[in-house]
């Protein structure tokens, strides 16, 4: 392919996006004035997209875009790309896995860690000058406590492998058990959740785990648990989790991702008990460069050799 015609669904970093503005044509859809009449007058000549896990591809877009070969997304999730629609049209798709796979785990035990210890809340009481004014509360202790893992894929592991340095007692869910790890395989998620005092979201987002954390997943969590989601929002039936949070059934969460991302349910803004991050799990500068060169290592290998590097389809 001499000169591809590449759409970029979404801007990334300044870098990013004056790096592939200046090694391709590139237009950027979010700079368009008319989006339905850009992609009617100019979605011929679009070869390649490059989006990421926030901006995705839709299966109308997709239809746009007769001369579609590729998708290069940047994120390892790529539950907003249509998949079906792709598969029909043998799109290939790409995605940048593993790279960020330690800062996503290294989050997740942040996350755990700051809502059993209590770290952000006590932060908070510090600067607004609390301290020695009254008594701060106790936290949870992390050590040797039992921690359910759902989803055992490539970040989950990792998490598990951290919460072995933390002596935890460790079992998981996933769709089969996985003979290769040693970590107790729990069929149920209802069973894994009413004995975890830490559970764990790493698994994919999508249709395939949407509210799979249901009301009764939480209820099993119960009042001395805590649920971490460092996956996607879509994975746990949010208005149960705040219902359940408010009302104490359930005991706590540190939560990185949210159903409608940026949006955060008024109602857990004034626990504070929870940890709310802006889905920062990748959100390093070290991971982000990586995911970056990943995006364009396959970019040039579907460009040169109709190859990629990273593919999911
Ligand atoms: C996002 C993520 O890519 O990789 C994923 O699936 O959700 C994140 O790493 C990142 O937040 C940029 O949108």
């Amino acid at each position: 392919m001499n000169t591809p015609n590449i759409l970029q669904m979404g801007p990334l970093t300044d870098a990013f996006n004056d790096r592939l503005s200046s090694l391709h044509a590139t237009d950027r859809i979010w700079e368009q004035q008319d989006r339905d009449a850009f992609l009617r007058e100019t979605g011929r000549r679009v070869d390649i997209i490059v989006t990421s896990a926030r901006y995705g591809c839709s299966a109308e877009v997709m239809a746009a875009l007769p001369n579609l070969k590729a998708i290069i997304s940047f994120g390892v999730g790529y539950d907003p790309i249509d998949m079906d629609a792709a598969r029909a049209r043998n799109i290939r798709v790409s995605n940048t896995p593993d790279v960020l796979n330690d800062c996503v785990a290294d989050l997740a035990l942040g996350l755990m860690i700051s809502s059993a210890r209590r770290i952000a809340a006590g932060d908070r009481f510090v600067r607004s000058g609390h301290w020695g004014q009254q008594p701060f509360p106790l936290g949870s202790r992390v050590s040797g406590k039992r921690l359910g893992i759902l989803g055992l894929g490539r970040i989950g592991k990792c998490v598990a492998k951290r919460a072995s340095g933390f002596d935890m007692d460790i079992r998981y869910h996933n769709r089969r058990e996985d003979p290769a790890v040693s970590y107790g395989y729990e069929s149920s998620l209802v069973e894994l959740a009413s004995w975890a005092d830490y559970l764990v979201l790493t698994c994919v987002g999508g249709p395939s785990t949407e509210g799979l954390v249901s009301r009764e997943v939480l209820a099993a969590l119960g009042p001395r648990g805590t649920l971490i989601n460092v996956a996607r929002g879509s994975v746990v039936d949010q208005p149960a989790l705040v219902e359940l949070l408010l009302d104490g059934r359930l005991g706590s969460a540190a939560l990185d991702v949210f159903a409608e991302e940026p949006q955060v349910p008024a109602e857990l803004l004034d626990l504070p008990q929870l940890v709310l991050l802006p889905h920062i799990g990748s959100g390093t500068h070290e991971t982000r460069r990586q995911m970056e060169e990943l995006v364009f290592e396959n970019l040039a290998a579907f460009i040169s050799r109709g190859e990629l590097v990273t593919p999911v389809l």
